[in-house]
């Protein structure tokens, strides 16, 4: 146990970088905003809006964060060298509170197949970053890609000079989640122990999740005299994704009496913020999933429900209210007001105002005509269904049905864009959703390929509303697309509308392993 009193842990968020980069997980700058402004609201410390040079969408999204969202430190990714750096800088110039966070690998294998350099090169390449970086900002993270990989007296060499460039945080990633616990926060001690400067940064550490166990080496890590912890909301991530927030933050706080440490997290919003991450995204969070899965805080077992009508504590080390969930979701009906929806929408972590508050309660209205009880899911549902839909982007405006047996489908499609409509009829195909999509893709012009498609129940009941998801393939990218009815044949239609504007928009993911439906 600790005897320390309380350190603060800095958290690093980087579901806008590392977590949107993975497969699924891309979002527009409307999308990214809106969750920078949620982390804000989280407590984050430091937001990693993305990787400027990557693209230009990356450097708009970079930009508009740096330039509008306050209330965290604004960090832009670059590798060593000037373009990079100077264009991270253009990007977060706006930002009252700013960091560059430069990185080199440094590994033995990154050292000798992927940059073909020997060591020396890697440290003076890697001082020259930090110092390029240096002249621009005062806070500079600077991070030896693959470090628990490179053999440790290498480590202690380059994070030594990279402190001596100016480098304020040190971070050590495990790029390919191969740590262990014990391993990882060794690796820690021994910097602590050999670096001699390591006292004028402070240590951070950037897990992934390949062996499960992001987490739980990020704690070993803190455990060990990390500082900062990296991490993304839901754990999001490249491949099986990077330490999730709520999961490492919930456990320092639980167990602070072992760990002795704080953070700024204000832990209710740790579900919204979730949920708002899994609706933008349409990347759904396992029902079991540690803090934030619908069965977090269900219990299921008799005895086990006996004891927590007896004491809750008997099985609940965490109260469902500190991650905020609400004891009951049921909030809204047809009588609720503009100013009950906006509360809601508040509390459920969206900022939504004016046209777009009035244009989402005149839905609601819709909504509550059809269904008696509005659930929380249900108000997220239409705040998201409008925030997907981007000014140029193709609307449903009617779609007509008709197939009777076993018969050839014939459907009817009218969309509207920038106030212009345009129907087309199609007849035959695959069933009337397979109808549509033609129908779609005709008018649009965008052909697609679909890779997966589901429909979910958003809420309880027989007129829950429906959540389609769907993601498809254009051009070697791939995109997703969610829609929300209570009719499951539009919500479909919607969720497929809502790809096809994305591959308009272009940006998605490149398409990684074949097509579901070829393996
Ligand atoms: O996983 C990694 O090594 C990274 C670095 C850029 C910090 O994401
Ligand atoms: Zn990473």
């Amino acid at each position: 146990m600790s005897t320390n009193s309380p350190r603060s842990v800095v958290i690093f968020d980087t579901t806008l970088r590392d977590g949107e980069q993975s497969p699924g997980c891309s979002m527009n700058l409307e999308e990214k905003l809106e969750v920078a402004q949620a982390l804000v609201d989280l407590g984050v410390d430091v937001i990693e809006a993305g990787f400027p040079i990557a693209s230009t969408g990356d450097f708009e999204a970079v930009r508009a964060i740096a330039n509008s969202v306050r209330g965290a430190t604004i960090c832009g990714l670059a590798r060593c060298n000037e373009k990079d750096i100077d264009r991270a800088w253009e990007a977060l110039k706006g930002a009252p509170e700013s960091r560059i966070h430069v990185f080199l690998a440094t590994s033995a294998i990154h050292r000798e197949f992927k940059l073909r350099m020997g060591k020396e090169e890697i440290i003076e390449r890697a001082v020259a970053g930090v110092k390029r970086a240096k002249a621009y900002c005062d806070n500079i993270e600077f991070s030896p890609e693959d470090a628990a990989r490179t053999e440790i007296d290498f480590l202690c060499q380059v994070v030594e000079a990279a402190i001596d460039a100016g480098a304020t945080t040190v971070n050590i990633p495990d790029t390919v989640g191969y740590a262990t616990p014990t391993h990882y926060g060794s690796v820690i001690r021994m910097l602590r122990e050999r670096v001699p400067n390591i006292d004028r940064a402070v240590i951070s550490v950037h897990c992934h999740n390949d062996l499960g166990l992001a987490v739980a080496n990020s704690l070993a890590a803190v455990e060990n005299g990390a500082r900062q912890v990296e991490c993304t909301i839901n754990g999001i991530g490249e491949r099986a994704g990077n330490c999730a927030l709520e999961e490492v933050v919930m456990a320092m706080r639980t167990r602070a009496d072992y760990y002795a440490t704080t953070t700024r997290i204000n832990t209710t919003r740790l579900v919204p913020t979730s949920r708002l991450l899994s609706n933008i995204t349409g990347m759904h969070v396992q029902r079991n999933k540690a803090i934030v899965g619908r069965n977090a805080f269900a219990h299921e077992s008799g005895i086990h429900q006996d004891g927590m009508l007896k004491e809750p504590t008997t099985y609940e080390i965490m109260r469902p209210e500190d991650v905020g969930l609400t004891k009951t979701d049921l909030v809204l009906g047809k009588h609720s007001g503009r100013a009950a929806l906006a509360d809601r929408a508040r509390a459920l972590g969206y900022h939504i105002t004016g046209e777009q508050l009035q244009e989402v309660f005149d839905e609601f209205k819709k909504l509550a005509d059809k269904k008696k009880e509005i659930y929380d899911a249900d108000v997220a549902a239409l705040i998201e269904k409008r925030m997907s839909i981007g000014e140029d982007a193709w609307k449903l405006v009617s779609y007509e049905v008709h197939a009777v047996g076993g018969g050839e489908p014939s459907v009817m499609v009218t969309l509207a864009r920038n106030g212009d409509k345009v129907s087309r009829s199609t007849t035959g195909g695959d069933g009337p959703l397979d109808a549509l999509f033609r129908t779609i893709e005709e008018i649009t012009a965008i052909a697609v390929i679909v890779r997966d498609f589901r429909v979910l129940s958003v809420t309880r009941g027989k007129d829950a509303q429906g959540e389609s998801t769907i993601e498809v393939e254009h051009n070697g990218r791939v995109y997703r697309g969610r829609g929300v009815s209570t009719d499951t044949v539009e919500a479909a239609t919607l969720a497929f509308l809502n790809a096809v504007n994305r591959a308009a928009a272009g940006g998605g993911q490149p398409v990684v392993g074949p097509r579901p439906d070829m393996v």
